[in-house]
């Protein structure tokens, strides 16, 4: 079984494709969005201290993040890690408990990914994310797969966006090049339809 990360600026589907990818390739999901934003939503410790980076949209500290990945997969195989590394520190800190054997980055520009935040809906109660425009709800604004009302995510409030985007530019996107010059990156064109853009991923990845 192998480790694989998925990059890609905000909004460029690493969810959504992840989801996909991981129930293909029986992969365990990470994306350490959705456990911060658990953590914040019951209340602990973690969630205080992540929730003014996460609303001004810059990133949590580096130490944090590496411990809460560090606990959930030291030791694993076969990992699907979603929106980590963010940093080459992360990228460093990983190194010393979990090998990578791949790096799926998802390529999609400023202006489409402001799209898709823009009409991104989400489900506060059983996580399913629609989009108004490519995956709306069947429903109106109610989650097809458990009825609730379905909301936007407070980081994607257009001015927030803006802030992540940049921060991503700083210090996510040279891991790219990070990646590369290991020999580990598999860059893929995110701006097609999720199905094609998920099977081209699971075939790039598929042992
Ligand atoms: P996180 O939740 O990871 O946010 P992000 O990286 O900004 O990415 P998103 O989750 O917004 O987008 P996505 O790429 O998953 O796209 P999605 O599939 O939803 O992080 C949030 C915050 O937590 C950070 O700002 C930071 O504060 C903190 N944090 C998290 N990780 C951290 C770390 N490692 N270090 C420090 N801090 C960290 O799709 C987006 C929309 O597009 C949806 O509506 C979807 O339906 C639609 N869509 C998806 N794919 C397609 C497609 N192919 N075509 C058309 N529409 C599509
Ligand atoms: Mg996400």
């Amino acid at each position: 079984m192998r480790n694989v990360a998925l990059l890609g600026p905000p909004g460029a589907g690493k969810g959504t494709i992840a989801a996909r990818v991981a129930a293909e390739l029986h992969l365990l999901h990470l994306s350490t969005g959705d456990v911060l934003r658990d953590e914040v939503a019951r209340g602990t410790e973690l969630g205080h201290l992540a929730q003014g980076f996460m609303e001004r949209g810059e990133l949590v500290p580096d130490h944090v993040v590496l411990a809460m990945v560090r606990e959930r997969v030291e030791g694993r195989e076969g990992v699907l890690l979603d929106g980590f590394p963010r940093t080459l520190a992360q990228a460093e800190g990983l190194a010393q408990f979990l090998p990578l054997h791949a790096v799926v980055y998802l390529a999609v520009s400023k202006d489409e990914v402001v799209r898709r935040l823009g009409n991104r809906r989400v489900c506060a109660s059983c996580g399913a994310v629609y989009n108004l425009v490519t995956q709306p709800p069947k429903a109106g604004g109610r989650c097809d797969r458990c009825g609730e009302k379905l909301a936007q995510r407070p980081d994607d409030a257009a001015d927030v966006v803006a802030r992540r985007y940049e921060v991503y530019e700083r210090d996510s996107r040279p891991l790219v090049e990070h990646y590369a010059q290991q020999g580990k990156l598999i860059t893929v064109d995110g701006a097609r339809s999720p199905d094609v853009v998920a099977s081209d991923v699971i075939e790039a990845l598929r042992p």
